[in-house]
C-alpha cells in the first residue's frame, strides 16, 4: 500500500465500541495486558492449564539457545485427546463438533465430538496397521471434508507429523513437500467438488508419485471416496500403493489407546513461500501451539459453550490448522466446514441455516461480496451473528465498515487478526470485549505478545511513524525451526537485528500508537490471502522452454488485494511465441504451481530492467502494472528499457 494511501486511512476516525453486554462478560478483559506483561510465562502457563497434559512441565520456557525455544518442558500431552476425547470424557459427546456442508446442496453430516473421537481412533489404528509409527511423516492432499480434519488429528495421535498440502496445488508442489519432508505416506480423495462439478485429487498424486526418486516416500497412498469418479488404481495387495479408505479405515477398531507426546513433539510442517523459490517447511510442536492456539481461539472470537463457529479457510493453509481444526476443537467448539466455494448466497444461507454466531473470514471474499452488492446477504437472516474476524492480508475501512454494516448488521465487533503460518497463532487483534475498533488496524499485539515497529537500526520508530514489524519475545505456538534446516530458519527470521524475530512485514503506528499493518517488504505476495514468492513464479516461467527471463511483482488488485503480473523475455528460437503465448504461459504456472499463481497479466517485453549489478528492479515493473509515473530510473544499467516496457504495454501485448 503506498504511504499516502497509508495516511489517510490513518486519518480514519470512526470508532467501535465493543457491545456492552460482551465487554461484560468477555472470556478476556482489559487486566491481561498487564497481568502478562508482568510475567508472560505466568500468562502462558496458565493458558496451557486449559488443556490436559499427562506429565505436567518442569518449566515453561526455555529460551537458553535461542532463536530455538522450547515450550512446557518436560511435559506430555496428546493433540487429539485434546480435541476429541476429553471433550466426550466430560460428557459432550453429544455435542456436535462439526457442521459438514458439501457442495452439492443437500449433502451434509453432522459429527458430534463422540463420533468424531471415533472415527480419530479408527483412521489412527488403521494408519497403524499402514505401518505409521511415531515420527514418520504423513502427507495430506485432500478436499474439505470431515475425513481431512479425522486424517490430522489420527496423525497427531500417533505422534506422526503430518504435512497438509492445499488440494489446488500441482502434482509438482505435491513431490516437493513429500520429497522435502519424506513422507511414507500420502492420504488423499478421488476428487473434491469445485464450483459444482468433481475435481479430481488422485490423478495428481499419481503423478507425482512418478516425480519421486526414492521408494520409500509415498508408499502407500490412501482414498477416500468422495465424489465416486473413475481413477486408476495400482493395489497395495498387488504390490502397488493404492489403498482404499473406507477398506482400511470403516474396518479398523473404534479403541485407540493414546500415547502422550513429549510437549516438543513435532505436530506438523505447513510449507509457505518465502523470498527465494524454495517453499519453507515450517515445523511446529504439540504443546505451545495447542495452547497459543486454543487460547487465542477462545480470546479472541470470546468462544462461549453454545456458539457455531465458522472459519472459511481451506484447511490446507495455516488458518484451516490453527483455527478450524486445532484451536476450536481443543476448546469443544461446534463449527461449520463447507466444502465449496463463496458463490452468491450460499454462505449467507448457511449462516441462516445453521445459526452461525462467530464468522472468520477473508477481506478477498468480503470485497468480493461487496461487488455483488448488499442485495444478496440482506436476502438472509443473519441475526444469529455475534463477532466477525477478518484475516489474511490488510483490511480496508470500506471493506471493515461494510463487513460489519451488513454481514454484521451493525452490532457485531470486527476483529482484525494478525499473524502468520511461522506464528502459528493470532499475534495482533483487538480483544472484542475491550478495543473499540477502528476501521483497517490489526490495532495492538495481544496480551502476552510483544510486537514492536522498527527502523533500520532496530530502534522503536514511536508512535505515527512506519518501520518493520517485529516479534521481541518468544510465544508459545511459534515456529521451532524449518524442517531440516536450521541454519535458514536462522537467516531467515533472526539474522536482520539481534534477538528480534523479523516478520517480513512493514507496519505503521498511528498516533494513538495502534497498528497499521502494510504489507510484505520483502518478495512475496499476498495474493487473496494466500503467500506466493515471486521467485517460485519465475522459476516457474523460466522453466518454459520458450522463456528466456521472467521477472515477477504483485501489483495492487481491487479484490485480491495483489494479483500476480509477470514480464516475460522469450527466447530467440521462440520467435513471438506465437498467438496464445500469454495464455500458454498462465496455464504453465498453473501447472507447474497450482491455480492460485497463475499470473492475471503476462507482459511480453524485450528487456528488463536491471541494476549494474544485474539485479531487477521490480519496484519499476510495479509501477507499470499499476499504470503509475515510472519512478527513479537513475540506477538502470540502461535507462532506456523502462521505455521499451512501456511501449509495449501501450501496444496492449
Ligand atoms: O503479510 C502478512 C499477511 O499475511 C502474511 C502471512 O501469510 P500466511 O503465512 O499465509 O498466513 C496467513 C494467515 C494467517 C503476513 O506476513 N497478513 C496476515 N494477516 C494479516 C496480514 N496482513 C494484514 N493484516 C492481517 N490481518
Amino acid at each position: 500500500m503506498a504511504d499516502e494511501t497509508l495516511s489517510n486511512l490513518m486519518k480514519e476516525d470512526r470508532r467501535f465500541e465493543p457491545p456492552a453486554e460482551l465487554a461484560e462478560h468477555a472470556n478476556v478483559k482489559e487486566e491481561a495486558y498487564a497481568r502478562a506483561e508482568d510475567d508472560p510465562e505466568a500468562f502462558w502457563a496458565e493458558a496451557a492449564e486449559r488443556l490436559d497434559w499427562g506429565q505436567k512441565w518442569d518449566q515453561v520456557l526455555d529460551w537458553s539457545n535461542p532463536p530455538f525455544a522450547q515450550w512446557f518442558v518436560g511435559g506430555t500431552i496428546n493433540a487429539a485427546v485434546n480435541c476429541v476425547d476429553r471433550h466426550v470424557a466430560a460428557g459432550n459427546g453429544d455435542k456436535v463438533a462439526l457442521h459438514w456442508v458439501g457442495e452439492p446442496e443437500d449433502d451434509t453430516r453432522d459429527l458430534t465430538y463422540s463420533q468424531l473421537k471415533d472415527e480419530v481412533c479408527k483412521a489412527a489404528n488403521a494408519l497403524a496397521e499402514l505401518g505409521v509409527q511415531k515420527g514418520d511423516r504423513v502427507a495430506i492432499y485432500m478436499p474439505m471434508i470431515p475425513e481431512t480434519a479425522i486424517a490430522m488429528l489420527a496423525c497427531a495421535r500417533l505422534g506422526a507429523p503430518h504435512t497438509v498440502v492445499f488440494g489446488g496445488f500441482s502434482a509438482d508442489a505435491l513431490a516437493s513437500r513429500v520429497t522435502d519432508c519424506g513422507a511414507k505416506v500420502v492420504i488423499t480423495a478421488d476428487g473434491g467438488y469445485r464450483r459444482g462439478a468433481p475435481s479430481a485429487l488422485k490423478p495428481a498424486v499419481d503423478e507425482a508419485v512418478t516425480k519421486l526418486d526414492d521408494d520409500s516416500l509415498a508408499a502407500t497412498v490412501l482414498v477416500v471416496r468422495r465424489t465416486g469418479q473413475d481413477v486408476d488404481w495400482n493395489a497395495r495387495s498387488d504390490g502397488g500403493r493404492d489403498v482404499w479408505w473406507h477398506d482400511v479405515v470403516d474396518a479398523a477398531s473404534a479403541e485407540h489407546e493414546p500415547e502422550l507426546h513429549d510437549s516438543e513433539h513435532p505436530l506438523f510442517v505447513m510449507y509457505t513461500s518465502g523470498s527465494t523459490g524454495k517453499p519453507k517447511g515450517i515445523l511446529h510442536t504439540t504443546g505451545g501451539y495447542l495452547t497459543g492456539t486454543s487460547f487465542t481461539h477462545w480470546e479472541v472470537f470470546d468462544l462461549k459453550d453454545d456458539d457455531v463457529y465458522w472459519c472459511t479457510a481451506d484447511v490446507g493453509w495455516i488458518t484451516g490448522h490453527s483455527y478450524m481444526v486445532y484451536g476450536p476443537l481443543a476448546n469443544g467448539a461446534t463449527q461449520v466446514m463447507f466444502e465449496g466455494t463463496p458463490e452468491k448466497g450460499r454462505w449467507w444461507q448457511i449462516v441462516q441455516d445453521l445459526k452461525v454466531t462467530i464468522f472468520y473470514t477473508a477481506p478477498t471474499a468480503i470485497r468480493t461480496f461487496m461487488k455483488q452488492g448488499r442485495e444478496i446477504p440482506d436476502g438472509y437472516d443473519m441475526s444469529s451473528l455475534r463477532l466477525l474476524g477478518s484475516v489474511g492480508e490488510p483490511i480496508n475501512p470500506e471493506a471493515y465498515v461494510w463487513y460489519r454494516e451488513v454481514i454484521g448488521g451493525d452490532r457485531c465487533p470486527v476483529v482484525d487478526t494478525w499473524w502468520q503460518t511461522e506464528t502459528g497463532q493470532i499475534m495482533i487483534s483487538p480483544l472484542p470485549g475491550v478495543t473499540a475498533g477502528k476501521p483497517g488496524s490489526a490495532m495492538k499485539a495481544l496480551p502476552g505478545v510483544a510486537a514492536d515497529v522498527v527502523d533500520d537500526e532496530a530502534r522503536s520508530v514511536g508512535h505515527g511513524a512506519g518501520g518493520y514489524l517485529v516479534l521481541k519475545k518468544p510465544w508459545p505456538a511459534m515456529l521451532r525451526t524449518l524442517w531440516g534446516d536450521d541454519q535458514r530458519f536462522k537467516d531467515t527470521y533472526w539474522s536482520r537485528w539481534e534477538g528480534l524475530y523479523f516478520a517480513g512485514d512493514g507496519a505503521k503506528l498511528d498516533d494513538d500508537g495502534d497498528i497499521w499493518l502494510l504489507g510484505r517488504v520483502d518478495d512475496v505476495m499476498n495474493v487473496s490471502g494466500h503467500r506466493l514468492s515471486t521467485t517460485e513464479i519465475e522459476s516457474a516461467l523460466v522453466s518454459h522452454p520458450k522463456v528466456a527471463e521472467a521477472a515477477v511483482v504483485g501489483a495492487a488488485d481491487d479484490t485480491t488485494g495483489q494479483a500476480v503480473c509477470a514480464f516475460v523475455i522469450l527466447r530467440e528460437s521462440a520467435g513471438d511465441g506465437g498467438p496464445d503465448i500469454v495464455e500458454e504461459l498462465r496455464k504453465h504456472v498453473a501447472h507447474e504451481i497450482g491455480a492460485i499463481a497463475k499470473p492475471r497479466q503476462v507482459m511480453v517485453v524485450p528487456e528488463l530492467p536491471k541494476t549494474r549489478s544485474g539485479k531487477i528492479m521490480r519496484r519499476l515493473l510495479k509501477d507499470v502494472a499499476e499504470h503509475r509515473e515510472v519512478g527513479d530510473v537513475t540506477t538502470l544499467a540502461d535507462s532506456t528499457v523502462m521505455d521499451l516496457i512501456k511501449d509495449k504495454e501501450g501496444s496492449g501485448s
